[in-house]
């Protein structure tokens, strides 16, 4: 028999879900229900999935979530709505009898941690946190090489992640922008990275310090750099347009699904990235301690002129290096979009001039040669995440020795982090994850 699914918040990252529903999980998957704020959403995709009047999925207000839930029998709620939603539609969907399927982040806040913990005791639900980097087939590969002890026991770890001024702009441009709603990229971003190493360290985080700011994009930043009168707007005939304004037309995905829609709620989806109001930091440092007595040094980045990330790993048996490179440059096609993959070498950039997209992975033990591991490459999303993802999703969770689905526990190990981060930031001083009385015992994950 299929599972029943309802749906909550069809912005750009529903469509995964909606399109493996429609598409290859069409036999064991089916939407019975869904809800968005902005009925101009449903529209679009319903007339691009279900133009099948019989199958149209039902529409419910995201406040009717529990009638909705009960009364068209659903199974689990899928939720891709913002994050600052996350925590009372996880609440709504277990108390209602469904489970729940959540993109990153857990939650915002504390407050919404100690709700989700209370619900999942209260009705013995299952959630299931959609961490896909832990799917992409070369961070499975470094999470090999920890688990099989060739590093032997991890000492320390150096993680840097840098967003270029693409995609690390796109932060800057919305909801991500204000930290009540994404709780700053400690918490949007980065708990992709936090539940990263809690998996392949197998470990628990236990004290955090941080130290960061907005120190590029924002009003002020512009101001200092002399940047001159800005456009409110990305997608407006402005010629005070530059590289970082976003023409929502220019995309086909992104005008169906906010340009066209915005009359309808006023959800800007190109606001200026140097604008007033910005209150989430652009640059992050942290030093993390661990159960195991591992500490890691993280840095984050938003306005790299590349993306990607360096993870270096040390163990006492040896290191183990992950350089991955995701876009080489930002560049730019003849019409002002930027060009997904610059290794195509654009016309004018020698293949020379643009860093292609790479991935390295390098173990070397004490006393030998390094050694490179093979990696496999995969083609759907976040490096061949997002495919094996929905299968645990869609598919029921699969015999796996890496354990890579996450539940609601790796998303508040994670979510600890960004919040005791954010509290260190407020405070200059460390946070110990224990001070926070997140009402849920964080023991340490056993070593798979
Ligand atoms: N795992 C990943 O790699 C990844 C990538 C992108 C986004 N995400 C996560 O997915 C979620 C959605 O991101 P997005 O980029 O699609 O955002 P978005 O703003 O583009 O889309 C969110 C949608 O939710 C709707 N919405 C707002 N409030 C709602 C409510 N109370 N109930 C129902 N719908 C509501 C909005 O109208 C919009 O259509 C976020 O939590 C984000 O962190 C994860």
């Amino acid at each position: 028999m299929k599972k029943r699914y309802a749906l909550l918040g069809t912005g750009s990252r529903a469509q995964m879900y909606l399109s493996a529903i429609a598409g290859p999980h069409a036999d064991v998957a089916e939407l019975v229900a869904w809800s968005d704020t902005n009925g101009g959403r449903l529209d679009s995709y319903e007339a691009l999935l279900y133009q099948d009047a019989q199958r149209k999925p039902a529409r419910f207000a995201p406040t009717d979530l529990a009638r909705a839930v009960r009364e068209h029998d659903v199974d689990s709620v899928i939720i891709t709505s913002p994050d600052y939603t996350h925590a009372d539609s996880i609440v709504t969907a277990l108390y209602a009898g469904a489970d729940a399927v959540v993109e990153k982040p857990l939650t915002t806040s504390l407050a919404g941690v100690r709700q989700i913990a209370d619900a999942v005791r209260a009705t013995g639900r299952h959630v299931l946190l959609t961490f896909n980097y832990r799917y992409a087939p070369r961070n499975s590969a470094l999470k090999r090489v920890i688990a099989a002890g060739d590093i032997g026991q991890v000492t320390s770890v150096h993680f840097e992640w840098l967003l270029d001024t693409a995609h690390g702009a796109d932060y800057f441009r919305r909801w991500h922008r204000e930290k009540e709603k994404s709780g700053g990229l400690l918490i949007h971003k980065s708990s992709h990275h936090f539940d990263l190493v809690n998996w392949w360290l197998s470990d628990t985080p236990t004290r955090v310090y941080a130290s960061g700011g907005l120190r590029f994009y924002g009003a002020e930043n512009a101001r200092r750099r002399g940047l001159g009168e800005r456009p409110a707007r990305g997608s407006l005939d402005d010629e005070r347009r530059d590289r970082f304004s976003l023409d929502l037309r220019l995309d086909p995905e992104l005008k169906r699904l906010y340009y066209d829609q915005e009359h309808l709620d006023g959800y800007l989806r190109d606001r200026d990235v140097f604008d007033e109001g910005i209150t989430i930091e652009d640059n992050l440092s942290l030093v993390v301690d661990y159960a195991s007595g591992a500490s890691m040094a993280y840095t984050l980045s938003a306005h790299g002129p590349w993306e990607g990330y360096t993870v270096y790993v040390n163990g006492t048996e040896g290191r183990a290096e992950l350089t991955v490179v995701e876009r080489g440059a930002v560049l730019f096609d003849d019409a002002g979009r930027v060009i997904v993959d610059p290794s195509a070498h654009p016309a004018g950039h020698s293949a020379d001039a643009v860093r292609p997209t790479s991935e390295r992975l390098v173990v070397q033990r004490h006393f030998e040669p390094a050694t490179v591991v093979p990696l496999e490459r995969g083609a759907s999303g976040h490096g061949g995440g997002d495919e094996l993802l929905l299968q645990d999703v869609f598919r029921g969770v699969a015999d796996d020795p890496l354990g890579r689905a996450a539940d609601w526990l790796d998303g508040v190990r994670s979510t600890a982090v960004g919040l005791a981060g954010n509290r260190s930031l407020e405070t200059g001083l460390p946070v110990r994850i224990a001070e926070l009385e997140l009402g849920v015992s964080l023991q340490p994950a056993s070593r798979r």
